[in-house]
């Protein structure tokens, strides 16, 4: 099974770059299922039910997120109600949402998907290493192929919780950073893993966000406005490939899709069938 996890998108630029690439990779790439984090698509910060629906729209199939995840409230039915989107698990059992999502592939192989955030530099939350331990506790036992989403800033957690899950997880896919690590590997038990996959979004920027705003409120503490930025807008994610026999992984890529080859993606899938007359 070949899996996409695409990184935090960022803003208009982040989801125009996602409904433009994703059916064009499912087809180039030959991906049984897309997984996007989602935290930053409002706007830059938070996801809207409208937002929600384009994503999925777009061909994503599941969503992930993370400590912006409430900052547009209005999402919370569509985290009650959707078996497709899931809150990190280590958020308090109150919090609406769901901690794990059970999905299937084309071929009706059932995959897990769940997301966790980390503790250092991040506001407190319960103690993700438990949190993984309960969720894989209420995995049904025919669910091999298991995806972690771990929403984390330092590059000590992401390892920490690799090495804790390896051999027992698919794949643990670090986001939250906003940019791309070159460390992806199969760990020694079979656990695809990579620190950060990066930020889909515009790359011309500071995380996403326009390089004179930010610059001016760092150097001057004067509040401004962080706009999301426009220029350089790609597509970042890993590729995993796992054996649904036993869940292992047996490759992963990154993956960094610019707007030229957005373009080429769309193309793709907007190409008439051979046998439709031409367009004027
Ligand atoms: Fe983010
Ligand atoms: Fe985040």
């Amino acid at each position: 099974m070949r899996i996409l996890l695409i990184g935090d998108i960022v803003g208009k630029p982040g989801r125009q770059i996602v409904a433009r690439s994703v059916r064009g990779l499912v087809i180039q790439e030959g991906l049984d299922l897309v997984i996007a984090n989602a935290e930053n698509c409002a706007g830059g910060s938070g996801l809207t039910p409208a937002n929600y629906r384009e994503l999925i729209a777009a061909g994503v199939d599941c969503v992930t997120l993370g400590d912006h995840i409430y900052r547009r409230k209005e999402i919370a039915a569509v985290l009650e109600s959707e078996n497709n989107i899931v809150k990190p698990a280590n958020y308090p059992a109150d919090a609406p949402g769901r901690d794990f999502a059970l999905l299937q592939d084309h071929e009706h192989v059932p995959v897990a998907v769940f997301s966790l955030l980390g503790r250092v530099f991040m506001k407190p939350v319960d103690c993700p290493f438990d949190a993984a331990d309960r969720v894989l506790g209420q995995l049904p036992a025919d669910v091999k192929v298991i995806i972690l989403d771990m929403h984390a800033e330092a590059t000590s957690d992401m390892q920490l919780m690799g090495r804790y899950l390896d051999g027992r997880v698919s794949a643990v896919l670090g986001t939250h950073t906003h940019v791309a690590t070159a460390d992806q590997q199969i760990l020694p038990g079979g656990t695809a893993f990579q620190c950060d996959v990066g930020m889909t979004g515009p790359h011309e920027s500071i995380l996403g966000r326009r390089i004179d705003r930010v610059l001016e409120t760092t150097r001057t503490g004067y509040p401004t406005h962080f706009e999301v930025a426009t220029g350089d807008v790609r597509l970042c994610g890993a590729i995993v490939d796992v054996d649904t026999a036993t869940g292992r992984a047996t490759a992963i890529r990154r993956v960094n899709i610019t707007e030229a080859e957005a373009d080429a993606l769309s193309r793709l899938v907007a190409e008439p069938p051979a046998e439709s007359p031409q367009a004027e």
